[in-house]
């Protein structure tokens, strides 16, 4: 007998932003693959395009304008083929999406991926689709069961989303709501579907992960609970606010082996009347004695940041208080960004800086960040790292992992090695990442 299938559709996705939307990217493909949709990597033979976007910064959210352009020729090619806008600029601007770009077929806020399978019959039928509620059944809630597929070695899973800090310059209380954390069985339930499906390697997201509450003991209950699972071998969490910062998560740095030693943990500023302009609610003094606690529970912890500069009244002094602060904690990775006005925020009412005094002290930061970046990655040659292996390199039997603490790491190896943790000594130290040999 012959049997007729209908040719799968596909789905080309591309996501913008943070960590938390490379998860959802990944949900949203599992949602569509219930309405036949595979995804493809290149935009031209898809049948739906999806742009899962950020909009932390002005130029983030302009990107998708431009990229929307492109797509105008391949639509007038392709009359079938639907256009969305996912993510925080969907949530952001809404309706307006459509209205500037009307070859967007449908609009999707980052809390309503689970009703993509209805909105997607909508567009089919010719419809435009728009949500983005926050609504009351949550989207975790439809979206338990994971795909079985193989996996790489490391995945990102989504404890926590929204943020209830309203920091003075900041999109993501409006752009993903209030503060809501997952239920720790279903998180740990989903993270033993990981593991079984070959991941050796949790990162627990979150836009401030340490206020998750979905355990009783919060954060740390939920890392000591995972800890428990066989086959994981790697706990990491991101992004952390300062506050937040309990004893039993400093703790769990000190005594769960699982828990890789990095840390971001965001500052924004050095300056003690920025970070009150910023609504930041901590001090640098309060920082930096915060970063000696957990530095004692962990000396070889490897600390990342964020730091804004430019932000509306920062002064010369404020700058030179935020390089200060950068020299006294020395940090092995981070973020810098000059300040961008978002609308709706409070800060975006306050008069702005010249961008010629901002690029200056962005590069003053940078260059200080970069040496400090340097120097820590001298520091691991000739020390021993455990390097997770989860690629090829370019080169044949190489190998590319990553350390404990997030450096990558090159080594001649054999194909075996990958999703496995292995010693390495690092030999040396380049740009960007290390090298060494198996031991
Ligand atoms: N929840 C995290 C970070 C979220 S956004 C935290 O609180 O640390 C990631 C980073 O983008 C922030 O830490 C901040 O440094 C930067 N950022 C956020 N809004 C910004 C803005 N309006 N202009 C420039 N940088 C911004
Ligand atoms: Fe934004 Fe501040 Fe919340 Fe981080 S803590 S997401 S910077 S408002
Ligand atoms: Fe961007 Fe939204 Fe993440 S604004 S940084 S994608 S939470």
């Amino acid at each position: 007998m012959v049997s007729f299938m209908s040719e799968p559709k596909k789905l080309f996705i591309k996501t913008y932003g943070c960590q938390m939307n490379v998860y959802d990217s990944e949900r949203m493909a599992e949602a569509l693959g219930s309405k036949g949709y595979i995804e493809t990597t290149s935009a031209d033979d898809a049948d739906m395009i999806l742009l899962n976007t950020c909009h932390i910064r002005e130029k983030a959210a302009e990107k998708v304008y431009s990229e929307l352009g492109r797509y105008k020729d391949l639509k007038a090619e392709k009359p079938d083929l639907k256009i969305g806008v996912a993510g925080c600029v969907a949530q952001a601007e809404g309706e307006e999406i459509i209205r500037r770009q009307p070859l967007v077929d449908l609009v999707v806020g980052p809390q309503s991926y689970h009703r993509l399978p209805a909105m997607e019959d909508a567009v089919r039928a010719g419809e435009k689709a728009l949500d983005t509620d926050f609504p009351e059944d949550d989207k975790f809630d439809t979206l338990t069961k994971r795909a079985k597929v193989s996996r790489g070695p490391t995945a990102f899973l989504t404890v926590q989303e929204g943020c209830d800090k309203f920091c003075a310059f900041c999109v993501v209380p409006y752009t993903r709501g209030a503060e809501v954390s997952r239920p720790s069985t279903r998180i740990l339930r989903e993270a033993e579907e990981l593991v079984a499906s070959g991941v050796r390697e949790i990162t627990l997201l979150g836009q401030n992960v340490n206020a998750y509450h979905g355990h009783e003991n919060g954060l740390a209950g939920l890392i000591w609970d995972l800890d428990k699972i066989d086959g994981l071998e790697r706990i990491r969490f991101t992004t952390s606010h300062p506050n937040d910062m309990d004893e039993a998560l400093i703790d769990a740095h000190a005594s769960c082996e699982k828990l890789m030693p990095y840390l971001h943990l965001p500052v924004q500023s050095g300056s003690n009347s920025i970070l009150k302009a910023m609504n930041r609610k901590h001090t640098a003094e309060s920082y930096i004695k915060l970063i000696a606690r957990i530095r004692k529970a962990r000396p070889d912890l490897l600390l990342s940041g964020d730091f804004i500069v430019g932000f509306p009244g920062e002064t010369e002094q404020d700058f030179a208080d935020t390089m200060d602060l950068i020299r006294e904690v020395h940090y092995g990775q981070a973020y810098s960004f000059k300040y961008s006005t978002r609308p709706g925020t409070p800060a975006a009412e306050k008069p702005q800086l010249p961008d010629e005094v901002m690029n200056e002290r962005l590069q003053a930061l940078q260059s200080l960040l970069r040496e400090q970046q340097t120097e820590t990655q001298n520091t691991m040659v000739g020390r021993e790292v455990k390097v997770l292996f989860e690629k090829s390199g370019r080169e044949d039997g190489q190998m590319i992992g990553k350390s404990e603490y997030l450096h990558a790491v090159y080594a001649n190896a054999p194909q075996s090695v990958f999703g496995t943790v292995q010693s390495v000594r690092i030999t040396e130290s380049s740009t960007n990442s290390l090298a060494g040999t198996l031991i």
